[in-house]
């Protein structure tokens, strides 16, 4: 496909983890408790009552780890910074030997010629915060500053990518209105309530960063997963449910991010919930901070119909008499449909809608259920298809002049799939959770001989 020169020089060839799914060590050098940490050890949050505890040892093994990533050629790594290994007790006092180990990390990805690119926030609250509300306290937005300039003033010498959250939408609402995820609150009401305050808590996060020793190339996003969510057929009514659910997966999230405010069918919903006396609108337009990049997770699209009398959806609180239906084709070990064009679609508009912002495909992949061959090799043609379909897509809006500046698989390894455990293999490197060894996926060798020709420019 592709030829080299079609991808921007300098553009970002990488693969992406998150803490809790991959570092375990939960005890170890100095971290305090997270809400998953609290959450994976409630029995029955989690399938087979898996936890994090040992997840994949990127904790004792990132210096293995990052020789994978060398060996894949990639030249981007995408991880997150668990917060309570910087700030045990969420805020205050600091534990240096949390900074030490991302510095660790950090000089052993650039050694290799990988640019670090990180993420202040995947999902993993410090226990103590959540113990002074959680996200459902205004207070949040402060105590996430703290905790981004001090991480700023810690690592900004080895890290010019900086994202603040992660998936706001999974936070806000399957963390307090559907409950799959930690802290597995129930109250569609009260989501509204954390989204609030994780977007205060982004924006206070880019000016604690900009100010906090700056660098001229520091780069300062935020990662939004972005659902195209399409009518399952043209009528009236189905075009009408698939906007409710757009505006709770999308919209909320972008409008608030790029200019302070919340789109009109979502200041519906809060009337309807009861939360508006909650939510200080005046506060998000005057936090507003712009940002350098868009971090864009795409997996699948939500086909949405009209469905009277349906019962609300927990993840997302809000649509109007809708339903999510079977999406056309295979499906992945998710259950998600294999459509590269919803990618496409989703570029087009963010390009469309918010001109003149660089966009980072910060995560995209696929769980199938691999096996491992009597020889040791791992064949995964189904992932293969959807990476490389998907790159043609990124090819595509890149040609149709979206501003796209880097890709990045998730993930690099099979790691914990949250509240689904371990049986859901997203990596393109397999691994073995009795002996933790690594083995490179098909998937994964199909991806270094993809980018070999294309990652001659750094940044
Ligand atoms: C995500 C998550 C990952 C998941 C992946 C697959 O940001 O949604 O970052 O943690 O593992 O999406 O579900």
């Amino acid at each position: 496909m592709t030829a080299a020169s079609e991808f921007p020089s300098g553009f970002l060839w990488g693969v992406a983890t998150a803490s809790y799914q991959v570092e375990g060590a939960v005890t170890e050098g100095g971290r305090g408790p997270s809400i998953w940490d609290t959450f994976s050890h409630t029995p029955g949050r989690t399938h087979n009552g898996a936890n994090g505890d040992l997840a994949v040892d990127h904790y004792h093994r990132y210096a293995e780890d990052v020789g994978l990533m060398a060996e894949l050629g990639i030249n981007a790594y995408r991880f997150s910074i668990s917060w309570s290994r910087i700030l045990p007790e969420g805020t205050g006092r600091v534990n240096d030997a949390g900074i030490d180990f991302y510095r660790r990390l950090c000089k052993e990805l650039l050694a290799a010629g990988i640019t670090p690119v990180t993420t202040l926030y995947h999902w993993d609250l410090p226990q103590a915060l959540q113990d002074r509300g959680g996200w459902l306290n205004r207070e949040s937005a402060d105590w996430f500053a703290e905790y981004a300039g001090i991480t700023k003033e810690g690592l900004g010498d080895l890290i010019k990518v900086w994202a603040t959250l992660n998936e706001p939408w999974c936070s806000a609402f399957l963390g307090h209105s559907s409950g799959e995820h930690a802290p597995g609150v129930t109250n569609p009401g009260q989501s509204f309530v954390a989204a609030h305050h994780l977007l205060l808590a982004h924006h206070a996060a880019i000016g604690a960063m900009r100010s906090t020793n700056p660098h001229a190339d520091d780069q300062l996003g935020i990662v939004l997963n972005l659902i195209p969510a399409w009518p399952a057929s043209d009528s009236a009514e189905d075009v009408f449910a698939a906007a409710s659910v757009d505006a709770t997966s999308n919209t909320l999230f972008t409008e608030a991010v790029f200019h302070g405010r919340y789109p009109e069918e979502v200041l519906g919903y809060f009337d309807r919930y009861e939360v508006s006396d909650l939510i200080d609108t005046a506060e998000l337009s005057r936090a507003v901070e712009p940002i350098d990049f868009l971090g864009v997770n795409y997996y699948n699209v939500n086909h949405v119909q009209h469905a009277p009398g349906a019962p609300e959806m927990g993840s997302w609180p809000g649509s109007w008499e809708a339903q999510i239906t079977r999406p056309p084709g295979r499906l992945t070990e998710m259950g998600w449909g294999v459509e590269p064009d919803g990618l496409l679609w989703m570029l087009e508009r963010i390009g469309r809608e918010h001109p003149g912002v660089p966009l980072y495909i910060c995560e995209n992949g696929a769980a199938y259920p691999d096996e491992v061959s009597p020889e040791g090799t791992i064949d995964d043609p189904d992932r293969i298809a959807y990476l490389e379909g998907h790159i043609e897509a990124v090819q595509k809006a890149l040609e149709r002049g979206v501003d796209i500046r880097g890709y990045f698989v998730w993930s690099l390894l099979d790691n914990f799939e949250w509240a689904l455990g371990y049986d859901k293999r997203f990596g393109i490197v397999w691994v073995d959770l009795e002996t933790m060894e690594r083995t490179i996926k098909a998937s994964g060798h199909w991806y270094r001989n993809f980018i070999a020709d294309r990652v001659a420019a750094r940044i």
